[in-house]
């Protein structure tokens, strides 16, 4: 899989994407990461990459000439042109849905704004989907992106180590995970329950279902609702 990321301060994405699964998946040539700086596509004086709304308002939108000129060059390094996705607050909420279905493609293309936000004709003129991580507005498309790549990565076949798994994760199956412990049997006075420690893993994934069952419905009844309704 190939992700190309278009900002103005590809030196954010230095530390997020080179620890833990993310900078081993590239390592291992699982993925392939490339970011662009919009500004190096500039033509206007001083490298202008933003201009004052039309209309009146605050703040500085992003325009379209270095936007369309960057996404021009970067698809022209690669056959598949790519999935192209803008980060706005106005888009398709990111869920772990979307992260697979994402995960699928071969080739992903993250344009980070920031700003007051985009000139929209970088939106019809690209065709691209918009799409957003949450219902707050942060400074700019560049952690969005970063959140993004994280979902996705370790989606990826052979992503996480032989022992981890993308299955039993909290939303794989509609439902938030089952709690996990680990050694000591006691700490503090509280105890790992019994049935973890039995060795009987029919007994293990009944207590596990019902767990991930009773969580969801006190902390995300929005979810068992649709759970409910897939499992009809
Ligand atoms: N840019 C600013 N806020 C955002 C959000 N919540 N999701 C995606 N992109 C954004």
């Amino acid at each position: 899989m190939r992700i190309d990321v278009l900002t103005l301060f590809p030196e954010m994405f230095a530390s997020p994407l080179n620890f833990s699964i993310v900078k081993r998946a590239q390592q291992r040539g699982l993925v392939q990461i490339a970011l662009s700086n919009i500004r190096d596509f500039a033509k206007s004086s001083y490298n202008k990459v933003d201009d004052s709304p039309y209309g009146g308002g605050a703040g500085m939108v992003l325009m379209c000439q270095p936007v369309f000129d960057c996404l021009e060059s970067v698809q022209k390094q690669d056959s598949n042109s790519g999935r192209v996705i803008l980060l706005t607050p106005q888009g398709r909420k990111f869920d772990q849905q979307l992260a697979k279905e994402l995960s699928a493609e071969k080739r992903i293309i993250l344009i980070a704004g920031h700003y007051e936000g985009f000139d929209e004709r970088i939106r019809i003129g690209t065709g691209a989907e918009e799409v957003s991580i949450g219902d707050y507005v942060l400074s700019g498309g560049e952690l969005p992106a970063m959140v993004i790549i994280d979902a996705i990565v370790r989606l990826l076949p052979d992503a996480l180590g032989d022992e981890d798994s993308a299955a039993n994760d909290s939303f794989s199956d509609g439902l938030l995970e089952y709690p996990q412990y680990t050694r000591p049997e006691e700490f503090k006075g509280l105890k790992v329950p019994d049935v973890l420690l039995s060795g009987n893993h029919k007994e293990i994934d009944k207590w596990r279902k019902q767990q991930a069952l009773e969580k969801t419905e006190k902390q995300r009844p929005d979810l068992l609702d649709k759970h409910k309704k897939s499992e009809k």
